[in-house]
């Protein structure tokens, strides 16, 4: 039998089998993929063989918006999609686009495993969406076809890809670039055929995507650091059985240590590949980047979510998991 995002298989005479249909957007040789498969094989263990994924990878099922949209309405079981689009469905997700509001990855892993972390992964189940973890994303950091960017001034005139992301875009517009909304599928091909001029993200998804083939200057700037984060819609979620639920939620958290560990290694090989393969590394002052956004912080869309970004900023009392 199955139903949308859900199916019960028999395997045996005995036993049943839930598998959840999971998608993403990345490639295959991505480490979030591969600890996604690391997570279907923990809760096949976990579970004795009585639960696993079925996991779409590279966009097939769709863009991530599309596939928040499927997760809500119960088309689609689980996702792995960036906070900056899950911010067009979960306001509180915004604060993760925002530019250079964590210090260094000590910083951000507190957050993200304190109360707030927490509190933003459940934030979605009023909207039909519940948060399981957070995965590691490094940081976002411009690159561009033609033109090398070494400070802001020379973002002006550049169409520069963003995520379906409200904050993304206000963020490209107060460093003095042009924002384009592009789906990450699309992206190559709008890089290739001029229709934008440049991107931005963390060194994995800039090598594995390709587009350094493209695009032969890197900007180190480093403006967000955006998570990943796995969800499942809460109709799928409401239909598991407490004993189920528990299952998934510790492959998910088992998933999570997996996938920092690999992101690591990812990140220094995309970085040494994209070298070896002729783009032009910068490292810009990044001050010059971050003077240009303090305008977002006063956003009255923000306003909601000010004594969370006070908290963040001034490192206030976190407790760890
Ligand atoms: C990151 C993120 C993806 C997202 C992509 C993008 O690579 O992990 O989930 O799709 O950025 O810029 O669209």
């Amino acid at each position: 039998m199955s139903v949308g995002a859900l199916s019960l298989s028999a395997c045996d005479n005995t036993q049943k089998t839930r598998v959840l249909k999971l998608a993403h957007t990345l490639d295959t040789t991505h480490p979030v993929h591969a600890a996604l498969v690391f997570l279907n094989e923990r809760l096949e263990s976990i579970s004795g063989g009585e639960m696993r994924l079925d996991i779409y990878p590279s966009g097939q099922l769709g863009t991530e918006r599309e596939l928040i949209e499927l997760l809500q309405i119960g088309g689609l079981a689980m996702a792995k999609v960036s906070a900056s689009p899950l911010e067009g469905f979960i306001p509180e997700m915004k604060l993760f686009s925002l530019p250079y509001l964590f210090e260094d990855s000590d910083h951000y892993w507190q957050i993200l495993n304190g109360d707030i972390g927490r509190q933003l992964l459940l934030a979605g189940e009023q909207y039909r969406v519940r948060g399981l973890a957070y995965y590691e994303a490094g940081s976002r950091s411009f690159y561009s076809t033609k033109k090398a960017i070494r400070s802001p001034a020379d973002l002006s005139g550049m169409k520069i890809r963003v995520q379906n992301s409200q904050t993304a875009v206000a963020t490209i517009k107060a460093m003095g670039g042009s924002p384009t909304p592009v789906s990450f599928g699309e992206l190559y091909t709008a890089l290739q055929q001029g229709l934008v001029d440049g991107a931005e993200n963390n060194p994995p998804s800039f090598y594995l995507s390709k587009h350094y083939e493209v695009c032969k200057f890197y900007t180190l700037d480093e403006h967000t650091a955006v998570p990943d984060i796995v969800i499942i819609g809460t109709p799928t979620w409401d239909k598991l059985s407490s004993t189920e639920q528990s299952w998934l939620q510790q492959a998910t958290d088992a998933s999570v240590g997996h996938q920092r560990r690999l992101w690591a290694t990812a990140t220094q090989q995309a970085l040494d590949a994209v070298k070896a393969a002729g783009v032009e590394i910068i490292t810009p002052d990044k001050s010059l980047f971050q003077n240009t956004v303090a305008s977002i912080y006063l956003d009255e869309n923000l306003n909601s979510m000010q004594h969370l970004i006070d908290r963040i900023r001034h490192k206030g009392p976190e407790k760890e998991q």
